[in-house]
């Protein structure tokens, strides 16, 4: 089967015709922010952009395109970081922005729900229901930028799936615009809710293939009064692991968090622009970020130095005493991130193994990357509640592009094939889009292949969505796998 698309200004001039002004940007300087993701490693350039203020609009948008055959991608606050929403770079897709449509359209506090519209930032639907008393636990570095439909279409995970579970656990219902214009409302806030098949988990994680999430109902949780945040340090990786399975039962299960860092992460963290003291006298292999919270009267602090006291794992650590010293402390987590990118291009993985393994697995991966990319810098750090690690790799200054992409190759070669060994995923967190689809397909069994493509078949015969996300775009003007990306 091959689809052929028809992606043109001209296809693009006669859609905008029939619909509101103001719909579509085409000029080049105001698309270029909706071409580049976080990173900037995945330019794109869009046919146009087209911006919908309401479900209704959007449909017709895309009843218009699908009659057109025209290409589209949808996309929210561009965090995703594999390609899945950038368009592509040669101008043949039209891509719809949900940024119009983000209101929080109820929040609940008796049911504990929201209703939040696609382009809602992130923050912006948690402070909607930390004013209603109620948390939105879904929390990671990238929560000032990304959006809710996109979260969803990702499944977005982060810091506190330990205790809340990843999006998919928070979703009740959603609102969903399909290939060829039809809404399928599935936007219900029921919490048992057995009747037939759950439509809604084909699109939750779906990046964006099979229909585009316009509105969430999403699941709201008491919002934490205590909150208790300690940086540990510990001298080995298994140290670090028989002390998760200690604090998860002596913290009462009141783990919100427990993020690992490995010394060189932190090294990364500490550079500048930062001007951040190392936070414990002496250094160690392995730091712990541990936060605990609680809705009601339960001495956390109590709890968290009761924990620290029955074990013998932590070898030096600081409990914050207030809530400011707290967010310093979660500082050194978000600035290892923010400055791991400040030499340039940087190789990512947001892999996942059973938890009981992290610790082998990452003795395995970081001895294969010595040995495979002597002159870069591994920098492992992960969820550790959720067996999910980034374990990154930072080429040495001055490399040139071509030996970057190289180097990305050969560490790529080393964490991958672990992978099938320690019974793992290549994508814990951030998806497939572009970036790992071709690995992800050669791991796909056939059948788990057959009813992938059926079900993209059935929902975008035509292929118009998200092409070559996921799935291969069949369309022989686009060569599959002409390139590898990162
Ligand atoms: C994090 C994102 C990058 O864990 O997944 O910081
Ligand atoms: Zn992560």
């Amino acid at each position: 089967m091959t689809l052929t698309l028809s992606p043109s200004s001209a296809a693009v001039a006669t859609i905008q015709a029939g619909m509101r002004p103001g719909l579509f940007l085409t000029g080049p300087a105001e698309m270029e922010p909706y071409g580049r993701d976080w990173t900037g490693d995945h330019h794109g350039v869009p046919l146009a952009v087209a911006r919908p203020r309401s479900t209704t609009e959007l449909a017709d948008l895309m009843a218009r395109c699908t009659a057109a055959r025209l290409p589209v991608v949808p996309q929210g606050g561009l965090t995703g970081l594999v390609g899945a929403a950038t368009a592509e770079p040669d101008r043949r897709e039209l891509v719809v922005s949900l940024e119009r449509m983000a209101a929080v359209r109820s929040i609940n506090p008796i049911d504990y729900t929201m209703v939040v519209e696609a382009g809602c930032v992130l923050d912006v639907a948690k402070q909607a229901a930390a004013a209603a008393d109620c948390l939105l636990p879904i929390t990671f570095g990238a929560q000032g930028s990304c959006r809710i439909g996109g979260n969803v279409s990702t499944n977005a995970g982060g810091f506190n799936v330990l205790r809340y579970g990843m999006t998919r656990d928070l979703v009740l219902g959603l609102e969903v615009v399909l290939p060829d214009g039809r809404i399928w409302n599935g936007l219900r806030t029921l919490r048992k809710d057995n009747r037939g098949y759950d439509l809604k988990q084909l699109f939750i994680g779906a990046e964006g293939t099979l229909g585009i999430v316009t509105a969430a109902a999403l699941k709201l949780f008491p919002r934490p009064a205590r909150l208790e945040v300690a940086l540990l340090g510990f001298r080995s990786v298994p140290d670090v692991m028989a002390f998760y399975a200690h604090a998860r039962r002596a913290c009462s299960d009141l783990l919100s968090a427990f993020e690992l860092i490995l010394r060189p992460g932190l090294e990364v963290a500490l550079r500048p622009p930062a001007s951040f003291p190392d936070p414990l006298s002496e250094t160690y292999p392995a730091y712990v970020l541990i936060e605990l919270a609680s809705s009601g009267p339960v001495d956390l602090r109590a709890l968290i130095e009761d924990c620290l006291a029955g074990s013998d794992l932590v070898a030096d650590g600081t409990i914050a005493a207030s809530q400011a010293q707290a967010e310093k402390l979660w500082l050194y987590r978000e600035m290892m991130v923010e400055h791991q990118g400040h030499g340039g291009r940087y190789y990512r993985t947001d892999v996942s193994v059973p938890i009981s393994r992290i610790a082998d697995f990452l003795d395995v991966a970081l001895a294969g990357l010595r040995a495979a990319v002597p002159e870069a810098q591994p920098v492992a750090y992960g969820h550790v509640g959720d067996g999910n690690l980034h374990l990154n790799v930072i080429p040495p200054t001055g490399l040139d592009p071509a030996g970057i992409v190289a180097l990305f190759g050969r560490a790529q070669e080393v964490i991958y094939p672990l992978l099938d060994r320690f019974e793992g995923s290549i994508s814990a967190e951030h998806g497939i889009g572009r970036v790992k689809r071709n690995a992800f397909l050669q791991g796909l069994d056939p059948v788990s292949r057959e009813l992938a493509e059926g079900l993209k078949t059935m929902l975008d015969p035509l292929r118009i969505l998200s092409r070559g996300r996921i799935l291969p775009a069949l369309d022989p003007a686009q060569p599959e796998g002409a390139r590898e990306w990162y």
